[in-house]
């Protein structure tokens, strides 16, 4: 490289598993740095709380990234499966990002997602019947039999994918998005044309033969105020906003509570407590490390850093969550903190809008999971878990949860 900018080493695949020193000793050297990522690309990594907070709401930073591949051939490039799959709301900008978040937001409104919670029950109790068909004190793997089917159920549930179709789906999903560096692999391409045709079909399907589930919704409103384009990528977005994130919420969170048996025991005692419970582990498990990629369309200045037009900027959520300026004792994990103002779920107008969905997920999973094995236990070393999504930045989740599930101390 040309200039002198120091690697992001915070998410470096050797730290993987505890980034957060890395990230608290960047954020102490200076909270908006530029740097070198990993693929080559630079970008301003914003670290501190406050600062997080202002780049999340700056007009001035777009999330329109396409138009801005146009300005600065520096920033990431589009991934799979394409620009014409990248229409939706996470890379966007007002007015066009309020025309589609209105849209969708109909799927997400308070009683259609309260009255998911039965269903959720339900595919959580069979998921874990069927770890328990194992056997007592057998091993089982807590991501590939719970945390990733669970979420990926349920959106297929609110968009009105069939679930015989589930499987096949989730399985190129999971492809997609384990990460790799440079080009796609071509199992990378052979599943992303898999989605790409199953959306198409799904799509055309409903429009014949609409029913009470978001894709009909979204259906409905195409040529009139969405485009067939914005629709394609809306789903797609979803599914992988939907999915992969909570499942790494719910694997993060089990690691979290296993390490901190205290804190178990105290929820335990107490499982009302889990509402906030969660939001404390989205803090500190950071399942969303980095906010997605955005980019200056002019001049900003971010805590008293002058960032220039064209450049690219990454919040590190998992960094500005560990902020002592803002968290007192920012390491420690607290189940009982009440810290509503967390930015797990991002800020400002791209706020998750999925969060009281996964915050229903992840409360129904860890209920239904804790009330049937409060004993369970890592059937590994802890330090041999893995983690995965390869060189992806946005997520922080395991490839893989080995445990014995157990009802009692006696059985594990
Ligand atoms: C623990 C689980 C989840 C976490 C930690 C999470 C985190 C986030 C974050 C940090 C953002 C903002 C990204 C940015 O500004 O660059 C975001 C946006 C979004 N999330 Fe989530 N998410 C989760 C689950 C979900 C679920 C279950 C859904 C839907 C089913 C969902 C749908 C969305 C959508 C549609 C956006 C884009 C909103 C917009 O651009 O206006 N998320 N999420």
């Amino acid at each position: 490289m040309a200039d002198n900018l120091a690697t992001w080493g915070g998410w470096d695949p050797a730290v993987r598993d505890d980034p957060f020193g890395h990230f608290a000793e960047a954020r102490a050297e200076c909270p908006v740095q530029k740097a070198r990522l990993a693929d080559g690309h630079s970008a301003w990594i914003v670290l501190g709380y406050d600062a997080a907070r202002q780049a999340l709401n700056d007009p001035g930073i777009s999330k329109d990234m396409l138009a801005a591949l146009q300005d600065n051939g520096d920033v990431v490039a589009e991934g799979l499966p394409g620009p014409e799959f990248s229409r939706h709301m996470l890379n966007i900008d007002p007015p066009d990002h309020t025309r589609l978040r209105r849209l969708v937001s109909r799927a997400f409104a308070p009683p259609r997602i309260a009255a998911l919670e039965p269903a959720i029950r339900a595919i959580a109790g069979s998921l874990l019947d069927e770890l328990d068909s194992a056997g007592p004190g057998a091993t089982v793997d807590l991501i590939e039999g719970y945390a990733h089917p669970l979420p990926f159920r349920v959106i297929g549930e609110l968009l009105g994918i069939p679930a015989a179709d589930g499987p096949r789906l989730h399985a190129w999903f999971q492809v997609l998005l384990t990460g790799w560096a440079g080009d796609p692999p071509p199992e990378a391409v052979e599943a992303s044309d898999g989605i790409v045709g199953y959306l198409r079909e799904l799509v055309a399907t409903k429009r014949h033969s609409p029913a009470d589930d978001l894709v009909s919704v979204l259906v409905a409103a195409e040529d009139d105020r969405l485009t067939t384009q914005e629709l394609l990528s809306s789903l797609f977005q979803l599914i992988v906003a939907g999915h992969d994130t909570t499942a790494s919420l719910i694997g993060n969170g089990v690691v979290a509570l296993l390490d901190h048996p205290n804190q178990l025991q105290a929820l335990l005692a107490d499982i009302g407590q889990l509402p906030t419970a969660i939001d404390e582990l989205v803090r500190f498990t950071a399942p969303v490390p980095h906010a997605t990629f955005r980019v200056t369309s002019k001049p900003v200045t971010v805590d008293g850093v002058e960032i220039p037009g064209h450049e690219q900027v990454l919040v590190c959520l998992g960094s500005a969550n560990r902020d002592p300026a803002h968290f007192p004792a920012a390491d420690v994990l607290d189940l009982a903190r009440r810290n509503g103002s967390n930015l797990g779920f991002g800020h400002g107008i791209h706020y998750c809008l999925g969060a009281p969905l996964a915050r229903l997920e992840a409360r129904v999973a860890f209920e239904e999971l804790l009330s049937r094995h409060p004993c369970m236990r890592l059937s590994v070393d802890r330090g041999a878990l893995a983690w995965t999504h390869g060189d992806g930045l946005v997520l922080r989740g395991l490839a893989s949860l080995p445990v014995v599930l157990a009802p009692t101390p006696r059985q594990s």
